[in-house]
């Protein structure tokens, strides 16, 4: 028992948690990640599988991407920069719902399945399905040879070695980090990236690393919050653009790991209904960084606020005015906006890590959930 013991803190490095240790290792696995995919130089990208495969990206029609859960998460982010960046039409689906109804894939369609374990059983049965419609199939996953990355055309893995947490964590920047360096690879061959943000999302794409180092060291501010906020019964997380499926991740998080009801919203849909919730016993972490909607998150912030809503906002480092607005705030460093995703997760894993802690959940497996879904 004791030698059991000993083994299983080995295996963590220190670490209480797999989770805790899969948070803390996400500056190295971006590196891996990205590593042999940029030049020495640093001034160019390209993922094999895309290179391998140019003219079916230059001649695609629309791209889908399937997934489930966390690995879902990643690619509306992905449908955001592939759009953005090669506009190519882009549709993100549930592998599970995808799988059964009889979707229309055209033959210069790509499909793209995002997967870490690669043994997803819906999302296998999308692809099997696409594989009928004679689709081009691209898989990205992180387990090496696994079912799903077997059954694609071409692919790339996340290289952020084995995640045993069931809450992902790692996995999910890895997927941002390939489908950021797959938008640039396409985007380039496409012509439809100007050279200056080329260079700018490669150049900052590169800063990742040191960047969450940084924010890692927010973990004793993060801790502190999460004493607040342990008892509550729900949680909103608001964000837009870029940082909307970082708001539906930060809230999946926080459900997975210590069973607290939590949603996710686009922060402008608020005034659609969910409102309603808004009181001075609701928190709502709200991701105000500096990117292209700030203004309007801003204005979505203060409807929460004149409802008395408890608001966490997530601002870039150096901002007064939200300060000035909410009831706390968390910086971040100043990135480019469509790799601010990489960079603000990293708090609401731990937000969410340290309130499940708090609350003696069972962090690394939480009850009724498995780290691949193998049935349907
Ligand atoms: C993430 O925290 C979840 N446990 C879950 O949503 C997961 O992302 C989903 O089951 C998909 O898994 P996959 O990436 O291995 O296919």
């Amino acid at each position: 028992k004791m030698l059991e013991m000993n083994i299983s803190q080995l295996e963590k490095g220190g670490f209480p948690h797999f989770m805790l240790k899969e948070i803390y290792e996400q500056p190295r696995t971006i590196i891996d990640c990205i590593r042999g995919r940029i030049n020495p130089e640093g001034t160019d990208v390209i993922l094999s599988g895309v290179r391998d495969h140019q003219d079916k990206f230059l001649k695609a029609g629309r791209i889908i991407i399937v997934a489930c859960g966390t690995s879902w998460h990643a690619g509306l982010i992905g449908e955001h920069l592939i759009e953005e960046l090669c506009r190519i039409p882009v549709e993100v689906e549930y592998a599970s719902e995808f799988r059964y109804r009889n979707p229309v894939i055209r033959p210069n369609d790509i499909v793209i399945t995002l997967s870490q374990s690669g043994e997803t059983a819906d999302t296998l049965a999308a692809v099997e399905l696409a594989r009928n419609s004679g689709a081009f199939i691209y898989g990205i996953c992180n387990v090496i040879g696994s079912s799903i990355a077997r059954a694609t055309d071409s692919g790339s893995y996340i290289h952020v070695g084995p995640e045993i947490g069931v809450a992902s964590t790692k996995a999910f920047t890895g997927q941002v980090t390939v489908l950021i360096m797959l938008a640039l690879s396409v985007a380039k061959l496409k012509k439809s990236i100007s050279p200056e943000l080329y260079t700018t999302m490669l150049h900052d794409l590169q800063q990742i690393p040191q960047l969450m180092e940084r924010v890692l060291k927010l973990d004793t501010e993060i801790c502190d919050l999460a004493k607040i906020f342990t008892y509550a019964h729900n949680f909103i997380y608001l964000g837009r653009g870029y940082n909307y499926p970082v708001a539906l991740e930060g809230a999946l998080k926080l459900k997975e790991i210590s069973y607290i009801h939590a949603e996710g919203y686009p922060a402008a849909e608020m005034k659609h209904g969910p409102i309603a919730l808004i009181d001075s016993e609701m928190p709502v972490v709200a991701i105000a960084t500096a990117d292209s909607v700030y203004e309007k998150t801003i204005s979505n912030i203060q409807e929460i606020k004149a409802r008395r809503g408890k608001v966490i906002a997530i601002v870039t480092e150096g901002n007064e005015d939200v300060r000035k607005m909410v009831d706390y705030v968390i910086e971040i460093p100043r990135v480019d906006e469509r790799l601010i995703p990489l960079v603000v997760s990293l708090p609401l894993q731990m937000l969410a890590y340290h309130i499940a802690v708090n609350k003696n959940r069972d962090v690394d497996r939480p009850r009724n959930l498995a780290k691949s879904v193998t049935v349907e």
